[in-house]
């Protein structure tokens, strides 16, 4: 295999560098490309252009692997807990007993947040969407620890951040349900674990108190760890860049709650759910919306469907498919959207348009079917990935400021007007 790869411009020909991955995955590096030659490349979403060098997540959207820090995702679902998951993605290795012991007493001592966040949730209307309420409980963290903004590069101050970030997210997520709902907040249970902390945060109310489903609790546990991270997505790649200009952790984590909210990204898993009701209200005519997401004059698109890696099964869809059957038989739960998903599913994998594609379902297509079934409200299905997806974040966060990569400034072709002359307007 060759080390360097050509590029011929007007017949100069330019070397650049090959590189291989771990897992054997080749590049070329482009970093000295424009200093040779004054050429850039172009890659409109990124979507062949690698943007740096990572040991957290790898996958393979060919065959339908996931795996964090060298361990596949079909384990991890089935033998780990989220808190264990978070400690591999964010240390690089799966603790000790001791270690989580110590890694759980931490992230359960910081739980509390101060008072004065009811002042600031209180300042929503009670019709704002829970991932705005999010964002912004999330950047305020900056100002009740402004050191935070400046860490002093410290490994312990960062570590600090960290665990307040993974402690206050629980207690942030619940609050913004209670703010949708006109409810009044509970505080955190530091002898419930981290589920079962969540639930009750979320449910528990003055007038009756949150009954623990350990069905519930496992089915959210594992959720949470199937959503844990995901490489250079959207959401992640926009955390690394806003801290790459050294924004502080909190403040590069709000930006990437914003990114996955959109619901092409993380706010795909809301959008299903509405698109399945829609169907059940259409009178679950399937091919009617199949033809809509295949027609080009339609912006419909099928929610839950595609991946910009995966080109076979997303491995946590699959996961989460068996999970869907299981929690809703074991808490006697009858959706008929499951049915409407899985005879959509299994047109679309017979369809040519899908197959020629190779669009499956991704981890939003039965996320929202489970939640639902969990009695947690559509609106706050996002939250949830972001609740998830926060240890990824913040690996990613930490491995950008520790490989201490330049800030992200991407170049591009310039399109428009050539130079010409200002006239005042009396004369335009
Ligand atoms: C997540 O990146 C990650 O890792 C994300 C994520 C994570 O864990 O962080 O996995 C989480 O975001 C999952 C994706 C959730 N989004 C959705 O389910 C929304 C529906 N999916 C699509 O919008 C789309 O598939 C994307 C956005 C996910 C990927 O889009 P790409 O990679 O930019 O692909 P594309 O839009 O260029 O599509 C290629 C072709 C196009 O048709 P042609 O122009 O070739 O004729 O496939 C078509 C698209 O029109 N297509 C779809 C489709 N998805 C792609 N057609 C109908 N329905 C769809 N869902």
């Amino acid at each position: 295999m060759s080390e360097y790869a050509q590029i011929i411009v007007d017949g100069k020909t330019y070397e650049l560098p090959i590189i291989r991955g771990t897992e054997n995955e080749l590049a070329i590096d482009i970093s000295k490309l424009r200093s040779q030659s004054g050429i850039i490349t172009l890659d409109p979403g990124f979507k062949n252009t690698g943007s740096t060098k990572s040991a957290i997540t790898f996958l393979d959207g060919e065959i339908g692997i996931l795996n964090y820090r060298g361990y596949p995702i079909e384990q991890l679902a089935d033998h780990s807990t989220f808190t264990e998951v978070s400690y591999l993605l964010i240390y690089g290795e799966l603790p000790t007993a001791v270690e989580l012991a110590a890694f759980q007493n931490a992230t359960t001592q910081h739980t509390l947040v101060h008072e004065d966040f009811k002042t600031i949730l209180d300042g929503f209307p009670s019709t704002s969407h829970p991932m705005g309420v999010l964002s912004s409980l999330v950047t305020a963290l900056n100002a009740f620890y402004p050191k935070s903004t400046n860490l002093d590069k410290s490994p312990e101050a960062i570590n600090l951040s960290i665990i307040r970030l993974l402690a206050k997210m629980p207690t942030f997520a619940a609050w913004s349900y209670k703010k949708k709902m006109g409810q009044p907040v509970n505080y955190p249970n530091n002898n419930l674990d981290y589920c079962s902390n969540f639930l009750h945060m979320m449910f528990a109310l003055p007038t009756m108190s949150y009954d623990i489903n350990p069905v519930v609790t496992k089915a959210l546990d594992k959720l949470l760890i199937l959503h844990a991270d995901h490489e250079q997505n959207c959401s992640a790649s926009t955390v690394r860049i806003v801290g790459s200009s050294q924004a502080s952790l909190y403040a590069s984590i709000s930006a990437g709650i914003n990114a996955l909210w959109g619901p092409l990204h993380g706010g795909a898993n809301q959008a299903v759910i509405d698109m399945l009701e829609s169907i059940k209200a259409d009178g679950g005519n399937i091919q009617k919306w199949m033809d809509k997401a295949k027609d080009k004059n339609d912006p419909f698109r099928l929610m839950g469907f595609g991946h910009r890696v995966y080109k076979n099964f997303d491995p946590r869809a699959k996961i989460i498919k068996k999970a869907a059957d299981e929690v809703l038989t074991a808490l006697g739960v009858q959706d008929p959207i499951l049915d409407i998903a899985k005879g959509l599913e299994e047109k679309a994998l017979a369809d040519p348009y899908f197959v020629e594609r190779k669009l499956y379902p991704n981890v939003d297509f039965y996320s929202g079917i489970i939640y639902r079934a969990l009695g947690i409200p559509t609106e706050m299905f996002t939250v949830m990935f972001a609740l998830g997806r926060l240890p990824g974040w913040i690996a990613q966060w930490q491995e950008m400021r520790g490989n201490q990569e330049p800030i992200g400034r991407p170049r591009q072709i310039y399109t428009g007007k050539t130079k010409r002359v200002y006239f005042p307007c009396s004369q335009r």
